[in-house]
């Protein structure tokens, strides 16, 4: 029985890949590498010493998926293949609904074929509605994505619940990222955005390392306790086993439930920086530029559902995700925006 991992070759797919192999799972990815490459899995492999089958498909091609589906048995499916830059999403709408819905939808058909139903799926907090509140969110605040990849997430996540009351033998986790960033301690895997990065922790690295000269930081006027925005980072690695959790979850009983998986604290930009800084030693120089459109002053999770019900808690404090983050860049400095 095999683990099929959609968007494994990315960013967290390779990490989850690389934890399911320890766990003992024997793992199936399916990819089109159309913003990933070959390399993070030939890594993985190398890690673990354990192997993974590898299939280079677009889940848009149905007629590719069944030969997937046909060539092992799968048990259960973890989906994190799709488009996932929200200013992208923002520019080109279309292509992201086309892209990240239709996929999942034959992705679903195939596995209702092969009695396949048990479902961890890729969401993320953007499909909640933005709140000016200090408080954690938890996974019943309202849901109100405002761009288009985020809308995407929310729309799967109902299509996901329709499927579920169709046919109550499907189980379905859903799980809410809030920031991952970091890397594997090994400095093996990590995140390589195509171009400039947009978020933040890339951009501290590469900045760290001179392929950029300073950090834009977005506004120091929200109402914070510093003025710079706060968020909920989670190590990849603590992510990554938070889809562990899911999966003993959706193997074991049927229903559909959306986690946050975050830490619960939130850390502003300045904070970030300044770890950063203390785990690197390289100082971040950096201006304090206007309010970036569509962000939000705070946004930190409310952890308590995944812990009980999951049995999930994120381990891994900033100094570890700045620390393993500046690692990866310093052993892969091709991984930058100007090279
Ligand atoms: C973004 C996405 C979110 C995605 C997440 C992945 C948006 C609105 N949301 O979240 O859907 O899941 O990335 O990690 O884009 N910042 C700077 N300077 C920079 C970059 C960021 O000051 O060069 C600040 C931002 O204003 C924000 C914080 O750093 O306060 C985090 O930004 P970022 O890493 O881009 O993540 P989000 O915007 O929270």
């Amino acid at each position: 029985m095999a683990i099929l991992v959609t968007g494994g070759a990315g960013y967290i797919g390779s990490h989850l890949c690389l934890e399911l192999l320890n766990a003992g799972y024997e793992v199936v990815v399916v990819d089109n590498n159309s913003t990933s490459s070959s390399d993070a899995l030939k890594r993985v492999q190398e890690i673990t010493r354990k192997s993974v089958t590898v299939y280079t498909v677009d889940l848009g091609k149905k007629e590719d998926l069944l030969d997937v589906f046909s060539n092992h048995t799968i048990s259960s499916v973890i989906h994190l293949a799709g488009y996932k830059s929200v200013s992208e999403s923002s520019s080109i709408p279309l292509t992201y609904y086309a892209n990240n819905i239709m996929s999942t939808l034959i992705l679903c058909e195939v596995m209702q074929m092969f009695n396949v139903k048990s479902l961890v799926f890729s969401s993320s907090a953007t499909v909640y509605a933005p709140t000016e509140k200090n408080e954690p969110i938890s996974e019943s605040h309202p849901l109100g994505a405002i761009n288009p990849y985020g809308h995407t997430k929310q729309v799967i996540e109902e299509i996901l619940r329709y499927l579920f009351y169709s046919d109550p033998s499907w189980s379905i986790c859903m799980l809410r990222y809030f920031n991952p960033v970091g890397a594997h301690d090994s400095g093996q895997i990590g995140e390589n955005p195509k171009g400039i990065p947009n978020n933040l922790v890339p951009y501290i690295t590469n900045v760290a390392a001179g392929l950029l000269p300073a950090l834009s930081i977005y506004g120091n006027d929200y109402p914070t306790r510093d003025g710079t925005g706060i968020r909920d980072y989670i190590h990849v690695v603590d992510l990554a086993q938070g889809h562990i959790s899911a999966l003993k979850k959706v193997e074991t009983t049927t229903g559909i439930n959306a986690y946050n998986l975050g830490t619960g604290k939130g850390y502003s930009v300045l904070e970030m920086v300044r770890s950063f800084q203390n785990v690197s030693g390289r100082e971040i120089p950096y201006i304090i530029a206007p309010r970036r459109k569509g962000d939000i002053a705070v946004s930190f999770a409310d952890v308590t559902k995944a812990k009980e019900e999951l049995g999930w808690e994120a381990k891994r404090g900033i100094d570890a995700m700045c620390m393993d983050a500046w690692r990866w860049q310093r052993a892969n400095p091709s991984n930058s925006a100007l090279v």
